[in-house]
């Protein structure tokens, strides 16, 4: 059965019948003029989303999207982001008007459609008007043009139906997720994933919380993250250019505080790119040396050194073929990982991860996991952490690497001090964020970090 069709979740379904939801506040505006090309390229990016990681970010940078005035590829972004978030729910309406499955470039239009009208708030007129002449305009779904026109003037007209916010979980996510963390967990994930998060700050040690919340209209959250409303373009905001904070999730500014670096101390970061983890470690006061084998990657984190006053040292390379001896009191490892535990911010990690990758990547982790213990001094820590909910890149390699490496063992973790939900403490003192806590506050990233200190 599949998760959503349980009685304790069913109790928890949302009624999408009547009034659409409140408006999203994606980066874009939502106009009601906006004309097809952008609804066009907005199915583009979906598919492109679909099809493979990192897809509907290549997507926005070929010609199509490029060609659109900048409020338009910013609604055709916001519209794309809306149906990956909600697709489950989306083919739910869909599959109950279909009698079977039409070509998939109708689907798209159909879905592209609905996503308007039921997150975005567009004007059903105006989505389904620009759906019937994109349909028009193709050969391939000419013939299906009136199909199109009757399912989106029906859903109009008797609103969407129940819908279960886990339908827009894959299966097999949706599977693991259950089998990790239990049923009431996969309900508050599968809500967490259906809502566009707040944009969150880190800020350097002694600038006050109060005052940047206030410049940009935020609240100070445990642990001195700020947090706003706010999206789009950082670099126009109030104190962006004072370099006091950078953009930077709640959840993923824990693993630095964990490392608890102090001043003067030599710091490893051995995947550093694009580098909120460097500025906490900087800013700390660490000498720190920011490792990452992308350099495209590396030059965001260099920006940003240079905008905050922050220094490291920074290098281009693969950390296990760095060729330098030195070791460190502090390794901080932020693993590539399938980044499942991101998706409020990225929808489409959810469907471009393949199952077989979770294995692949936890043998990288286990390769650069060793390597970060041959740069630890001894009494030195080391914090591994991923921004994955897989298990697989989280407990399973620490509990590994505790037992190859007998020099190391875990010290707990002090969720509060690091401003991490306090039930994100494991029995075994590791910390495992889930993006279902802090609900009430808005949620957070999926992170799994653990310190680890080397015997002296
Ligand atoms: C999760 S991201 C790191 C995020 C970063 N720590 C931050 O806070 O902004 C993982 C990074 O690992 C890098 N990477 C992947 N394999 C690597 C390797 N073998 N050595 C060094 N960096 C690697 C990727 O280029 C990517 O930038």
């Amino acid at each position: 059965m599949k998760p959503g069709h349980s009685s304790e979740a069913r109790g928890r379904r949302m009624a999408t019948k009547g009034r659409p939801r409140p408006a999203s506040t994606e980066t874009a505006p939502v106009q009601d003029d906006i004309g097809v090309e952008a609804r066009v390229v907005a199915g583009l990016l979906l598919n492109a989303a679909l099809e493979k990681r990192n897809g509907l970010d290549e997507a926005l940078s070929q010609p199509a999207a490029r060609a659109l005035a900048p409020v338009d590829r910013a609604f055709a972004r916001a519209v794309a982001m809306a149906a990956l978030r909600r697709l489950g729910e989306i083919d739910q309406i869909l599959d109950r008007r279909l009698q079977k499955s039409p070509p998939e470039a109708v689907r798209t239009l159909m879905r592209i459609a609905l996503a308007q009208t039921l997150v975005l708030e567009t004007p059903a007129f105006a989505a389904v008007s620009t759906a019937v002449k994109l349909a028009e305009r193709d050969p391939k779904t000419r013939p299906y043009k009136n199909l199109v026109n009757a399912v989106l003037r029906g859903v109009g007209r008797d609103g969407p139906g129940l819908t279960t916010a886990e339908s827009n979980l894959p299966d097999w996510i949706a599977a693991r997720w259950k089998a990790a963390y239990g049923e009431a967990a996969l309900v508050g994930l599968a809500l967490a994933a259906r809502e566009e998060p707040a944009t969150d700050l880190s800020l350097k040690p002694g600038v006050d919380p109060a005052a940047i919340a206030a410049a940009v209209e935020g609240e100070a959250l445990p642990g001195g993250t700020v947090r706003t409303g706010r999206r789009g373009d950082v670099a126009s905001w109030p104190t962006f250019d004072d370099g006091d904070w950078w953009v930077q999730d709640a959840a993923a500014a824990a693993p630095a505080r964990l490392l608890g670096v102090k001043s003067g101390e030599t710091v490893l970061d051995m995947c550093a790119a694009p580098g909120g983890k460097t500025l906490q470690l900087a800013a700390a006061g660490g000498q720190v040396t920011a490792l990452d084998r992308s350099a495209p990657r590396l030059k965001r984190l260099t920006q940003n050194l240079e905008r905050t006053g922050l220094t490291a040292e920074v290098v281009a390379v693969p950390a296990e073929d760095w060729d330098d001896a030195r070791t460190f009191d502090a390794v901080l490892l932020d693993a590539p990982c399938t980044a499942t535990g991101t998706f409020r911010r990225n929808p489409e990690v959810l469907r471009a991860t393949r199952p077989a990758e979770v294995a692949k990547l936890a043998d990288v982790q286990h390769r650069l996991l060793d390597a970060a213990a041959e740069r630890v001094k001894p009494g030195g820590r080391l914090v591994y952490c991923t921004c994955s909910l897989e298990r697989e890149e989280g407990e399973t390699q620490i509990i590994a690497f505790l037992r190859r490496n007998p020099a190391f063992r875990t010290v707990s973790a002090d969720p509060v001090a690091v401003g991490a939900p306090p039930e994100a403490l494991t029995p075994e003192g590791w910390l495992r964020i889930l993006p279902s806590m802090w609900a009430e506050k808005g949620g957070l990233d999926g992170f799994f970090a653990a310190r680890l200190e080397r015997a002296g």
